[in-house]
C-alpha cells in the first residue's frame, strides 16, 4: 500500500496580517510536503485560520467592521500570499465552518465528557488575550506579560474544566517511548521537565456574553467552548472527524504537526491529553521550530518589528522569497533576518550562483549540442544524503547541500574550461568539452531534481530547459 504523509501548519490567528515569521511556518510545511509528494507518498497538507477568538471581534469593532466580512478580507490575504508564495495545501479549515469544523470539535467534546473528564467548577484568575491563555502572577513582569506587552485581564468565571492532571503520567511515557515524538531533542526535554512537575487541570470552556464567538458546549447553552480546544481539534475535523470520515481513516494519525516552540505546551501537553481522553491515536511527531527574530527579539506585530512577505514578494518572486526562508532560517535555533542580508543572498546565490550556472551551462548546451541530452535515472531522484537531511527536517542544510553542488560545479568549470576546449582547432579538445558540457546539463538536472520541494518553478523551468536543450528566461535578474 502507498505510504500516506499527513502534514499540518498551526492554524493562523487571522486578527492581523501574517508576518514573515508565519511565512516561514507554511514554506517550511510545505518544502516537507512537496519533498513527501515527491517521493511518491500519498500526502494531505493542511493549513487554517483560528477565528473563534474574541481578539477578532475587538480587531473587526476597532475598525468597524462587522466581524464576518473583517474575516473574509482576511482569509482572503491569507490565501493571496499563500498562491504568492505557492503553499500547496490540500485545505483550509477556517474554525468559523459550522459544516467542515463545528460537528468534529463537538463530537470531540462529547466524547471527553463521556470519559468523565469535563466539569463545572468556579475559577479566578488572569486571562492573557495574547496567549489565550489564564496565566500566573510568576508569569508577568511588572505586572504584564512579557511576551505580549499587556496587562492581563482578572476573570471569575463558572468553567467546564479538562481533567489534564489524569493524563500526566500517560503523556509522559508516550513521549519518553517515542511514540509521541517531539523533535528537537531540546524541546523534548522541555516539555518532559514540564510534565515531570504534573499537568494542571485546564479551563476548557468560557460563559457566553453578548457578542461573543465561539462553538457553543453541547447541552450547555450558557458556555462557549475554550479558543485553544477548539483550534486544536481542527486537526482532525478537517479530515472528516465527526462527519464523512474518509481522510480521517486514511491519513490520521498525523505524520507530523509542524508547530512553534511558543505553542510546545499546547499541542504536546493538552492536545494528546484530549486525544488520549478520547480513545484516539496520538499524531507521530511534533516539530518544533524556532523563531524567526529582528532586532533580537521574535518578530511579532506587538513588537512592531515585522516584516511583510507581501512586500517581500513584490521585490523577489516566489522561489526567491522561498529559497532566501529556507536556507537562512534554522529550524532549530532563533534566526535574525533583515531585508539588507536577503538582498545580498539573492544576489550571491540565486543571481550569481544559481541563475549565472544553469544560463552558463544551458548557453553552452543550446549552441553546441545539438540535441537535448538524455537524462540517466539518477537525474531525476534525489540522493540518500538529501533524503537524510530532509527525514530530519533540517530544510536549511537540505538547501545548503544543494548550494554545495553548484558550488563544485562552478569551480569544475573553472578548472576544466569547456568553452574553450569545445572552440578547439584540436578534434579531441573539442569531443572533451562536449563530454563536459553533457556531464554539466545531467548536473543541472539533478540540481533542479533537489530543488523541486524547495523552488517548484524553477526547478521546472531548468528542467524544461534541460529537455528543450534551450536556454532558459533570466532565472534571477541581478536586484541593485
Ligand atoms: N492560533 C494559534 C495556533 C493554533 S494551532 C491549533 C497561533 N496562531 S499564530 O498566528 O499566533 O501563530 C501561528 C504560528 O506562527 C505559530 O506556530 C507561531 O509559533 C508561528 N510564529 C509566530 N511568529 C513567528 C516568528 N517570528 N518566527 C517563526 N514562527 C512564528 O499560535
Amino acid at each position: 500500500m502507498q505510504k500516506t504523509f499527513y502534514i499540518t501548519t498551526p492554524i493562523f490567528y487571522p486578527n492581523a496580517n501574517l508576518h514573515l515569521g508565519h511565512a516561514y511556518v507554511a514554506i517550511f510545511a510545505d518544502v516537507l510536503a512537496r519533498y513527501h509528494r515527491s517521493i511518491g507518498e500519498s500526502t494531505y497538507f493542511l493549513t487554517g485560520s483560528d477565528e473563534n477568538t474574541q481578539n477578532v471581534v475587538r480587531a473587526a469593532q476597532k475598525i468597524g467592521q462587522d466581524p464576518t466580512i473583517f474575516l473574509q478580507e482576511r482569509i482572503e490575504n491569507f490565501k493571496a500570499l499563500f498562491l504568492g508564495l505557492a503553499i500547496s495545501y490540500d485545505q483550509f479549515i477556517r474554525t468559523s465552518d459550522k459544516v467542515a469544523h463545528w460537528p468534529g470539535a463537538t463530537l470531540l467534546w462529547k466524547k471527553l465528557f463521556e470519559a468523565g473528564d469535563l466539569y463545572k467548577k468556579e475559577y479566578e484568575g488572569l486571562y492573557c488575550t495574547g496567549h489565550e491563555a489564564f496565566v500566573t502572577v510568576k508569569d508577568l513582569v511588572d505586572g504584564k506579560c512579557p511576551d505580549h506587552g499587556i496587562i492581563p485581564q482578572t476573570f471569575k468565571e463558572e468553567n467546564y474544566f479538562f481533567r489534564l492532571s489524569k493524563y500526566t503520567e500517560l503523556i509522559k511515557q508516550k513521549i519518553t517511548s517515542g511514540e509521541l515524538a517531539i523533535i528537537p531533542e531540546s524541546r523534548r526535554k522541555e516539555i518532559l521537565s514540564v510534565l515531570e512537575s504534573g499537568l494542571e487541570d485546564v479551563s476548557f470552556s468560557r460563559p457566553r456574553s453578548e457578542g461573543s464567538i465561539g462553538i457553543p458546549v453541547p447541552g450547555d447553552d450558557t458556555q462557549v467552548m475554550y479558543v485553544w480546544c477548539d483550534a486544536l481539534s481542527n486537526y482532525v475535523t478537517a479530515l472528516g472527524y465527526g462527519h464523512d470520515g474518509a481522510l480521517y481513516k486514511k491519513f490520521w494519525p498525523a505524520d507530523v504537526h509542524v508547530i512553534g516552540k511558543d505553542i510546545l505546551r499546547f499541542h504536546a501537553a493538552i492536545w494528546p491529553g484530549m486525544l488520549l481522553s478520547a480513545g484516539l491515536p496520538l499524531p507521530k511527531t511534533i516539530f518544533v521550530h524556532a523563531m524567526i527574530i529582528s532586532g533580537g527579539k521574535k518578530m511579532s506585530k506587538t513588537r512592531g518589528n515585522v516584516i511583510d512577505p507581501m512586500e517581500l514578494l513584490k521585490t523577489y518572486d516566489s522561489d526567491a522569497v522561498r529559497y532566501l526562508l529556507t536556507r537562512h532560517v534554522s529550524p532549530f535555533e532563533d534566526s535574525e533576518i533583515t531585508p539588507g542580508f536577503l538582498h545580498e543572498s539573492y544576489n550571491a546565490h540565486l543571481a550569481n550562483g544559481l541563475g549565472n550556472q544553469v544560463a552558463r551551462v544551458m548557453k553552452l548546451a543550446s549552441e553546441h549540442l545539438t540535441e537535448p541530452v538524455p537524462l540517466p535515472e539518477e537525474a531525476l531522484v534525489v540522493g540518500e544524503p538529501f533524503k537524510k537531511l530532509m527525514g530530519e527536517f533540517k530544510i536549511n542544510e537540505a538547501t545548503a547541500f544543494i548550494w554545495e553542488h553548484i558550488a563544485k560545479a562552478d569551480a569544475y568549470i573553472q578548472e576544466t574550461q569547456p568553452f574553450k576546449l569545445i572552440k578547439s582547432e584540436d578534434k579531441k579538445d573539442r569531443v572533451e568539452g562536449k563530454k563536459i558540457i553533457v556531464s554539466l546539463v545531467v548536473h543541472i538536472a539533478r540540481i533542479a531534481t533537489h530543488l523541486s520541494p524547495i523552488m517548484p518553478e524553477t526547478s521546472q523551468k531548468i528542467l524544461t530547459a534541460v529537455k528543450e536543450n534551450q536556454m532558459p528566461s533570466a532565472l534571477f535578474p541581478r536586484k541593485y
